[in-house]
């Protein structure tokens, strides 16, 4: 019998960041992160198993998976089929409603949803914890997006067998939210896979950085858990910065930021002296997510809404953990 099992998850954004793994073979961070889940955003994954597939047969937004796409997705459901005792080869059919890979964690919401999918669909009963150390070996900011609200996953050691992302009780409903300022449609140059790897290998300011990390994850856990927006915005935009520094430094330099990116982080910027609470961060690409509250965000985006070079504004408010939606039976 084959069972179809559709799942979706909200992308994250990280505002205490990841950047660096530790060495092992199941894709450990190096540093603890802690992210908000975006409730404005989602991806939605149809996983089934079924005899008469040779191989898995991966759509991504309508068109077929590449190889390395494609090679990731078999991996994670590789791990599946070894729990659950399956041998036969899954079709998955999985869409973004926002823009795929250009900084906007769709490999995190991606992951996610396939993790929660793949599993139901191959008839293993796990727990959200155990779906989100699954998808962490896909993608780390991945096992972030199998819970809501404000989540955070702790730094892996190299003998480290399990690793999942845990929420912050209750933050779901904390009044704050994140504009998500999309500044070009295109494609990232460099992954973050692939960019933080560059990174560790190369950047003389990589051991300071997985140093500090540790104490502004500390910080922005601790403003979380008192509502403390100004707390978490100050040490958001210092994880961000130093990231990218950390980054940019590497040789040769990877440079995310494009001249729109720095414009919408000096308006950032000028808001918060003028009196409006509002805090820039960056991930893998030239995109601005800014953090302000839930009460001032339509002005912050409709601001940088006018500005030139800005393609678009999303406002996000911390969105619900993935969820499975569909579950049908065949034979
Ligand atoms: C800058 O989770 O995409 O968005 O584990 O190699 O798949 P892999 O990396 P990924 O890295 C995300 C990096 C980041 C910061 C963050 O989300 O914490």
């Amino acid at each position: 019998m084959t069972q179809v099992t559709c799942a979706t998850a909200h992308p994250n954004i990280a505002l205490a960041k990841y950047w660096g793994k530790v060495d092992g073979p199941t894709n450990l961070p190096a540093v603890p992160s802690l992210s908000m889940t975006l409730d404005a955003m989602s991806t939605t994954t149809s996983v089934g198993f079924g005899p008469g597939l040779d191989s898995d047969r991966v759509v991504i937004n309508g068109r077929s998976a590449t190889e390395a796409e494609a090679g990731r997705v078999s991996a994670l459901l590789d791990r599946v089929r070894k729990e659950a005792g399956l041998r036969t080869r899954a079709w998955v059919e999985t869409a973004n409603d926002f823009p795929t890979g250009s900084g906007l964690a769709s490999s995190a919401s991606g992951f996610a949803a396939l993790a929660l999918a793949a599993t139901k669909a191959a008839g293993l009963e796990w727990d959200a914890a155990r779906v989100s150390d699954l998808a962490r070996q896909a993608s780390a900011s991945a096992a972030r997006s199998i819970f809501g609200g404000f989540v955070t996953l702790a730094a892996g050691a190299p003998d480290t067998i399990f690793l999942a992302a845990e929420p912050l009780e209750g933050t779901v409903e904390w009044p704050v939210a994140i504009s998500v300022v999309i500044t070009t449609y295109e494609p990232k140059a460099v992954g973050s896979t692939d960019g933080m790897r560059h990174t560790r290998a190369t950047s003389p300011y990589y051991a300071a950085w997985v140093e500090h990390a540790e104490t502004l994850f500390e910080r922005a856990r601790i403003a979380v858990l008192a509502r403390d927006l100004e707390a978490l915005g100050t040490a958001a935009e210092e994880s961000a910065f130093a990231m990218h520094a950390c980054a940019m430094a590497a040789a040769p330099p990877l440079v995310y930021f494009s001249p729109v990116t720095l414009s919408v982080i000096e308006r950032v910027r000028s808001m918060r002296r003028a009196g409006t609470p509002a805090y820039a961060t960056m991930d893998a690409g030239p995109q601005v997510k800014v953090l302000s509250s839930a009460a001032d965000a339509a002005r912050v985006a409709s601001i940088l809404r006018e500005m030139p070079g800005v393609e678009k504004v999303i406002v996000a408010r911390p969105g619900p953990p993935a969820s499975v939606k569909l579950i049908r039976k065949g034979s």
